[in-house]
């Protein structure tokens, strides 16, 4: 039986879909293309040699999605779908609620209705706001800085009540740290519209001469340079999390939420001094203030994935800037 897929074309989604396909997993993506292209599935079509449906709809509509359930017998959901500019989500903060909330609660009650109850969620690791100690355990305190985090939390909490309603549904709550990288094929990758928000997409174009030069928020953090410290995972790594989270909700019940992360943090000169090396691109940058809203340090305690999903990341950081400059020259 096939799984659905939702938010499909987009940049998590798209990497997800070629490991599934390339696991031999029978997919539907249902997608309405409001932050990704339609190309990106005929690419995904093409590094895996097959084929699968896709339904362009919008998760909000009831009728798209009791139109994809009433189709077919799906198996299990893995949930892309939603918005996910935080800036964006301080000035649009009902959008953010309409589409995010929503668009889960539709799809929640339609699978409900055809008894559908595996399900894989996107979440965060905004869920884990300003106050933590490092590495973040999922059991570290949960508090959130923008309406785009309140969104995730809010719905890791709906999912939880419906867990414990009905506790024949298995749901994995999967909370990403730094996604970058890209497909080594070049093919798929994050394709950010307009000026990015994020360090590495913002990174690869100024390496294109399409920005002049990166803005570094601020290097007077508590950390060994003073610029802010993540723990960025390679997308394709990420992607291959989603399928351990999958047989996981398919072989047992339960609401559990795992954080996929590598447990590394580098740096924001960290990132631009492995870019530099792997392209052979110098990268300017002038150090500025700090970005409302930022943390010092964020990465995961990955141990919980590793034990109970028998994940963890491969992929190291020149790999990963590697990557992510070649999506950037081949786009
Ligand atoms: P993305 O924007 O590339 O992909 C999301 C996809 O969902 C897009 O293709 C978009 O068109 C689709 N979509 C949005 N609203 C929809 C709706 N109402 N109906 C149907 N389709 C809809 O984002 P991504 O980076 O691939 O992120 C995927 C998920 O992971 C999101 O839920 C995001 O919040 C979460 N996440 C992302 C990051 C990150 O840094 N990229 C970090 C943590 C969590
Ligand atoms: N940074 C810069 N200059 C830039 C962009 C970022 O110096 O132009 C710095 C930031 O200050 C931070 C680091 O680079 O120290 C990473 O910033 P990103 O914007 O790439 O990522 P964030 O950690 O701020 O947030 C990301 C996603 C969120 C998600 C969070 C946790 O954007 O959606 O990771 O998963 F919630």
């Amino acid at each position: 039986m096939p799984i659905l897929i939702t938010g499909g074309a987009g940049y998590i989604g798209s990497h997800t879909c070629v490991e599934l396909l390339n696991a031999g997993y029978e997919i539907i993506v249902l997608d309405n293309f409001s932050n990704s292209k339609p190309e990106a599935l005929n690419r995904v079509k093409e590094i895996t040699g097959r084929d699968f449906q896709f339904y362009e709809g919008d998760l909000t509509d009831r009728n798209s999605v009791e139109d994809v359930f009433s189709r077919n017998r799906i198996e299990a959901v893995i949930h892309f779908g939603g918005l996910k500019a935080v800036g964006e989500s301080v000035l649009f903060p009902l959008q953010y609620y309409q589409n995010n909330l929503v668009g889960t609660l539709v799809l929640c009650d339609v699978m409900n209705r055809y008894g559908v109850k595996n399900l894989v969620f996107s979440s965060s690791a905004s869920v884990y706001g300003m106050t933590n100690e490092v590495p973040i355990r999922e059991d570290s305190i949960l508090s959130v800085t923008s309406p785009y985090g309140r969104t995730k939390l809010m719905i890791e909490e709906v999912l939880k009540d419906l867990h414990t309603a009905d506790d024949t549904w298995s749901i994995a709550l999967l909370r990403y740290f730094n996604p970058i990288g890209a497909h080594q094929s070049g093919l798929i990758g994050e394709d950010p519209t307009g000026v990015p928000n994020n360090l590495m997409p913002y990174i690869t174009q100024v390496a294109a001469g399409k920005l002049e030069k990166l803005q570094v928020y601020g290097n007077d953090y508590p950390t060994a340079d003073g610029t802010g410290v993540r723990d960025y995972i390679h997308v394709v790594d990420l992607a291959q999390g989603h399928i351990k989270a999958l047989e996981k909700v398919m072989s047992s019940s339960g609401v559990e939420a795992f954080n996929l992360g590598t447990g590394t943090g580098y740096s924001v000169l960290e990132i631009i001094s492995a870019f530099e090396k792997v392209s052979g691109k110098k990268i300017r940058y002038q150090i500025t203030e700090r970005r409302p809203g930022d943390i010092a340090i964020s990465y995961a305690d990955p141990t919980k994935a590793k034990t109970e999903l028998h994940w963890s990341a491969q992929r190291g950081i020149e790999e990963m800037c590697r990557d992510s400059w070649r999506w950037q020259e081949k786009g």
